[in-house]
């Protein structure tokens, strides 16, 4: 038997605000057209003033609770994604433990800027594997808005906020293919990448900063270490991409998701493609799409799921899980 991380609830939550791209004619120099051409994005959601990343990192935790019918006290930790947390200290991931009534077990974030949900689901999963918990909450949750530049036409159209959760659930599998549960991670950075996707602002420099991206740099790096990654996993998992039923990238580009899945060899049908609604909600991108994707009935328990993200850091991977 192996000891698996298997998937039992999911959840999400959108800040009410939906912001489409031509609201950004008004006060930049841009259009519709060159939005959606360029990046697949139509429309993103921002958070109300006031509202933040544990806040609805909580509402997408309760919705996964909710899904799994169980309750906060069933949870052994928390593992929060973001780039984008309420404070300093504490994580935002003790945070919403204390929204949800959480009073035992242990709560951290983890930042790896759009890669962050996969480093979370590669941790959570090895909490599982070594026995240190039974059941992990899995968050993504940003609120980038609060980190755009609004005079920078570059950037400031890319992105959105929001929040998916996947709870998941230590159980004994009989070791095959067929298992349900996470089968492999595969985890990379290289720290010489900096200056093409970063923040120039920090706690260590006492200012918040914006976001700053040599995009079109990002985007080739995007194209070659994503089916690379994605490969890498599924070669680690004894499979190979005839075994795959859906590809959920990062929702950075659709042209980075129709170019990693075309260097696979899987045909658009087999990805899941959230971008147009929801932007770049970076470490929340890939939750918000697998729960979505649940609720559209396209993931179905059993399909083989492969999820593959790229961000700041450099930083990237994937995992390799049947639902
Ligand atoms: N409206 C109109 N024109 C624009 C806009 C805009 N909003 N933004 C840029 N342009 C212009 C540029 O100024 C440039 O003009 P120029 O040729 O006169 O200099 C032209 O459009 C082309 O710019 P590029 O940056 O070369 O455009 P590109 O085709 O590369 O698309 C994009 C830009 C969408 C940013 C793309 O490069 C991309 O998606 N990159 C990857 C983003 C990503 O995956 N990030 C990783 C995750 S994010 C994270 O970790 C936080």
């Amino acid at each position: 038997m192996t000891r698996r991380a298997v998937v039992i609830g999911t959840g999400h939550y959108l800040p009410e605000r939906v912001v489409e791209n031509t609201e950004f004619e008004a006060t930049l120099d841009t259009t519709d057209e060159w939005i959606r051409s360029r990046s697949g994005i139509e429309r993103r959601h921002f958070a109300a003033e006031g509202q933040t990343t544990s806040h609805l990192a909580t509402r997408a935790a309760q919705a996964a609770l909710d899904d799994a019918g169980l309750t906060a006290d069933d949870v052994d930790a928390i593992v929060l994604a973001t780039s984008t947390a309420d404070l300093t200290f504490p994580s935002a991931a003790t945070m919403v433990q204390a929204a949800l009534g959480m009073t035992r077990g242990f709560a951290f974030d983890v930042q790896a800027v759009c890669a962050g949900f996969v480093y979370a689901l590669s941790n959570a999963s090895a909490l599982i594997a070594s026995g240190q918990a039974n059941r992990v909450m899995v968050i993504g949750a940003e609120t980038f808005s609060r980190i755009m530049d609004w005079t920078d036409r570059s950037t400031c159209v890319l992105f959105g906020d929001g929040a998916g959760a996947l709870l998941l659930e230590a159980q004994d599998q009989p070791g095959t293919k067929d298992d349900r549960g996470i089968h492999s991670t595969d985890l990379n950075s290289d720290g010489r990448h900096k200056d093409l996707l970063y923040v120039d602002g920090g706690v260590s420099t006492q200012s918040t900063g914006h976001l700053r991206m040599q995009g079109n740099q990002v985007f080739r790096h995007a194209v070659e270490k994503l089916a690379k990654t994605a490969n890498t996993a599924l070669d680690r998992a004894g499979m190979d991409s005839t075994d795959v039923d859906w590809i959920v990238p990062h929702q950075a580009n659709i042209r980075i998701i129709q170019g990693t899945a075309k260097k696979m060899g899987l045909p658009m049908e087999k990805v899941i493609v959230t971008v147009q609604d929801h932007g770049n909600t970076s470490a929340a991108s890939i939750p918000l799409a697998l729960s979505v994707g649940k609720a559209r009935g396209q993931i179905k328990e059993g399909d083989l799921i492969v999820t593959e993200a790229i961000g700041g850091g450099l930083a990237w991977g994937a995992v390799v899980l049947r639902w």
